[in-house]
């Protein structure tokens, strides 16, 4: 969403990570991005320059004398980028990019970006910690570049160690978060997400239909704009988001003592996580067998603790908190019923039951309610730009 419209740079250097920067382009693309990509003249022995500008829909820079209409092109490109990335980028670039070397098309036009740029080195383990590399490294952090660490692993050499690109995905969230405004930095960001799995005996459970994507949604974008995140997540099928301290639980006391644990020093509160009201009242720990003359069983349930209810009671004049409603029907009644009795600045209520919306989708069609009355409507849109939207709530009510 965050590169959506923006001019970026896609800096290719000669390494045999250079194919990655293929997928890399393609995912810009695919977020609305205007990408036109430079490459060195020793990337195209690895990825030929057709590729890259068929998916670019650009043309290529590679050489600042032949290939472009405009002697200045270099100049134009770098003044109207919005960010630039160089990915992989090997020994010798990230060399001439740290001392201001300018004897290529990419070098060159690196030296007059003022955009936010990220580096993403790939190479042979040995070159990778080679004390020049590191010093030149350094420098272009010092000097407020961003440096993505290379993934360790076997790579192209046969070497086991640091040094491998890190996926395209990887490289194309991170430079989402570069490009977000820090808006929460500095604050604690405690979330909940997934469901609570309630055990009947050894093999049989209690649970839900979350997916854990509106939460991890939400941390995600909560990371991204300088938020220190913690989620507490019940069992799902998400990679843990980058940056954020997830701590894993099964069942609703777990989540209620890893909420309250971390509680204080929260300042926003985000409560997805799908909790089961109730828990069975007597699990068994063998497991149970099928009766031939019963037809009928029942479980005795028993109430689980309200944590949302908890924290509600808890809570500092400070903090802000926001819970989720997930309903059937009723929604508005329900949904500002359960904000009133469990104490909380905003709830979010989403009707679950269909399969664009609620429970497992990756859309989401919510409604905020708001302390002071008033309340809006986020239209059927992804989990993720729900969660940007919620958080702009969030810290506008937070003034
Ligand atoms: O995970 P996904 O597949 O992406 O689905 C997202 C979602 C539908 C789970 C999410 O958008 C959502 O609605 N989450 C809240 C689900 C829920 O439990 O709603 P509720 O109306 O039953 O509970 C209200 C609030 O109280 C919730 O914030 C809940 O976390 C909290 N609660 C409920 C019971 C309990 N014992 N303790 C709680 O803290």
């Amino acid at each position: 969403m965050r590169v959506k419209d923006k001019h970026i740079l896609l800096g290719v250097t000669g390494g045999i990570a250079a194919y990655k920067a293929v997928e890399l382009l393609r995912l810009l693309k695919k977020a609305g991005a205007d990408v036109t990509v430079i490459m060195t003249d020793n990337a195209q022995k690895f990825v030929g320059k057709t590729t890259f500008e068929v998916l670019s829909e650009n043309q290529v820079l590679s050489d600042l004398y032949f290939d472009t209409e405009s002697s200045v092109k270099h100049i134009d490109l770098a003044t109207r980028a919005d960010a630039a990335i160089i990915a992989p980028a090997t020994a010798n670039t990230i060399a001439k990019l740290a001392h201001g070397i300018a004897d290529d098309a990419l070098s060159t036009t690196l030296l007059a970006v003022t955009a936010p740029v990220m580096i993403c080195p790939s190479m042979n383990t040995d070159m990778y910690q080679n004390i020049r590399v590191q010093r030149n490294l350094d420098i272009l952090e010092t000097d407020g570049w961003h440096i993505l660490d290379p993934d360790a692993g076997v790579l192209a050499c046969k070497t086991v160690g640091a040094g491998r690109l890190p996926e395209p995905w990887f490289i194309f969230d991170r430079v989402e978060a570069m490009l977000t405004p820090k808006d929460l930095t500095g604050k604690k960001v405690l979330v909940s997400a997934g469901p609570t799995v309630e055990a009947i005996d050894p093999v049989r459970f209690i649970s839900n239909h979350s997916s854990g994507k509106m939460g991890y949604a939400i941390a995600r974008a909560a990371e991204k704009r300088g938020g220190q995140v913690t989620l507490v997540s019940g069992p799902v099928a998400l990679a843990p988001p980058v940056n954020v301290e997830r701590i894993d639980v099964e069942t609703c006391e777990q989540m209620a003592d890893q909420m309250l644990a971390n509680l204080e020093s929260a300042d926003i509160i985000i409560k997805v996580a799908a909790v089961a009201d109730y828990k069975p009242l007597d699990p068994k720990t063998s497991k149970i067998k099928k009766q031939d003359n019963t037809k009928d069983l029942s479980i005795a349930m028993t109430e689980n603790p309200d944590i949302l209810k908890r924290i509600g009671q808890n809570k500092t004049s400070d903090q802000f908190l926001v819970g989720f409603a997930a309903e059937t029907d009723d929604l508005e009644k329900n949904a500002l019923l359960k904000m009133e009795k469990k104490n909380l600045d905003m709830i979010a209520a989403n009707l679950v039951g269909s399969s664009d919306s609620g429970f497992k989708a990756d859309t989401n069609k919510v409604k905020l309610f708001f302390r002071d009355g008033s309340s809006f409507d986020i239209p059927l849109i992804e989990k993720d730009k729900v969660a940007d939207i919620l958080i702009d709530h969030v810290i506008e009510k937070m003034g």
